[in-house]
């Protein structure tokens, strides 16, 4: 294998060769400290609040060039390579002045303080070349990462319908000049894997999946990172040191998705924006959480593979993926296992994966048509916020008994875990309200959850329960009361 001992990416019009770029390098000091491009800002570091947000342009699986919004505060230097990288220095109009994004901004009073404004421009900009004319529903989501605490959003939403009347997003630069941009972006990809070493440690950047299982197995302790939307908090926030590092958010061999008659199988690499159509056509009843995972620039980054490696307890997908009797393919060197998803959480930061072991691919069985399924997220905040309590439900109901129940929830243990008991208890019962009230108790022998800053023991319990009495109204059609706040013993 050959090697080459340099990240190569484009910085708005600029090739970037780095041969000592630290391995928790984030994109965000490398603008701001190593470059001065400080129209980026930094509010939180932790991929929530937008103000860091540039673009990320990258060829995918079919040579498609595709431009996403990203949080550069957890976004590493060496995830990179390959790829174009867009700030809000880089935008201008045809006349050289502001670009149309930043005149509607201008125009409707879209910036008071300015602080969250060029985060803000460029999420509209990633918008914009993609969608020309979005609905208000559509403005909104592109800017669920993106938190504004002065303006408020209805001049911001107004601003973002009005960029297609200052220009034509057909005429910006990254769509004239998009084959330019693809060839020299294709030029880039020479087949070798990456190695960087740095004082902080060694990176690499394997050129391929097979080369990704040789590197773990010569460095089986080194850390996996996918889109960071993790692993960028164990740098910034807890000063973890994280070398070596593989980046794999690169590799088109593991972004496939195959679908088929009984079930989808994707490639660990596949990101929550690249799921979303797959999901909202296949899976529909798991739409609305996708979109409640993180913000735009999360799931344009987030892996559906990294979901589920991390293991933690309140990762948005393992519940409805156990619901749905999800297994997984776990590749070391050539050697493959596949598994239940439920087998791999063990236990509170233990999971069911050997050192230089990877998840290659997630096959997700598709609810049948005689069973009801459903998920749903609780949080104190409907966007861009952490779960405390995710309920996933999967019944089959045979001639008004419930023959099957799969019942599996997200921040009520150290891992996300099947209610076994609340399962046992509702099979064989009349599929009706008063079976469910009567399960209830059982809830009590699945789970023990924790009091934390985002809820206490009793309203994770409570909140559990009353999912599963939700679930049966939606399914049922009795949703005459929506709401239910009485207590079981
Ligand atoms: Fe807040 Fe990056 S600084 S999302
Ligand atoms: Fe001040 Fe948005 S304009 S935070």
């Amino acid at each position: 294998m050959n090697v080459r001992n340099a990240i190569r990416f484009y910085l708005n019009d600029r090739l970037v060769e780095l041969s000592d770029v630290e391995p928790d390098r984030t994109l965000l000091d490398f603008l701001r400290l190593d470059r001065m491009l400080r129209g980026t800002k930094e509010g939180c570091a932790e991929g929530d609040c937008g103000a860091c947000t540039v673009l990320v342009g990258r060829l995918k699986a079919d040579g498609t060039l595709a431009y996403e919004g990203v949080n550069a505060c957890i976004r590493f230097v060496g995830s990179l390579d390959g790829t174009h990288v867009v700030t809000v220095e880089h935008l201008r109009g045809a006349d050289g002045g502001l670009h149309p994004v930043q005149r509607a901004m201008v125009d409707y009073h879209g910036s008071q303080c300015g602080f969250c404004t060029p985060g803000i421009v460029m999420s509209l900009y990633g918008l914009w070349l993609e969608n020309p004319t979005p609905s208000v529903a559509e403005v909104e989501t592109a800017l669920q990462g993106n938190l504004c605490r002065c303006t408020g959003y209805a001049p911001i939403v107004r601003a973002a319908r009005a960029v297609s009347t200052y220009g034509a997003a057909v005429e910006d630069a990254l769509n004239r000049e998009r084959a330019d941009i693809v060839a020299r972006l294709k030029a880039l990809k020479d087949g070798q894997r990456v190695v960087v070493s740095a004082v902080g440690g060694d990176l690499i950047v394997p050129a391929s999946v097979d080369d990704l299982a040789a590197v773990l197995k010569e460095r089986p302790e080194a850390t996996i990172v996918a889109g960071a939307t993790d692993v960028g908090l164990w740098v910034t926030k807890f000063m973890r040191e994280i070398a070596p590092v593989v980046f794999i958010g690169h590799l088109t061999g593991l972004q496939g998705i195959e679908i088929a008659e009984d079930a989808i199988t994707f490639g660990a690499g596949v990101s929550y924006r690249d799921a979303l159509a797959v999901i909202a056509e296949h899976i529909p009843q798991l739409r609305e959480l996708w979109l409640r995972i993180g913000g735009a620039q999360v799931r344009n980054m987030g892996t559906l593979g990294g979901n589920i490696a991390n293991g933690s307890p309140i990762g948005d997908t393992p519940p409805p993926l156990i619901a749905l009797g999800t297994t997984i393919v776990l590749r070391k060197g050539d050697a493959r296992r596949e598994i239940k998803l439920e087998d791999f959480f063990i236990r509170y930061g233990k999971q069911d994966r050997a050192a230089g072991e990877f998840v290659e691919s997630i096959r997700v069985p598709r609810p049948a048509a005689d069973e009801f399924f459903a998920a749903y997220k609780v949080t104190k905040r409907r966007d861009e916020d952490i779960t405390a309590t995710l309920g996933a439900f999967r019944v089959r109901v045979v001639e008004g008994v419930v023959a099957e129940a799969v019942v599996a929830y997200g921040g009520m243990a150290g891992t996300p875990m099947r209610a076994r008991a609340v399962e046992a208890a509702l099979v064989g019962k009349p599929w009706t309200m008063e079976s469910v009230e009567a399960v209830l108790p059982a809830y009590a022998e699945d789970f023990t959850p924790l009091t934390d800053w985002r809820a206490s023991a009793e309203y994770r319990m409570l909140a559990a329960r009353n999912l599963l009495r939700r679930f049966y109204l939606e399914m049922s059609g009795e949703a005459g009361t929506r709401i239910v706040r009485h207590e079981v013993a």
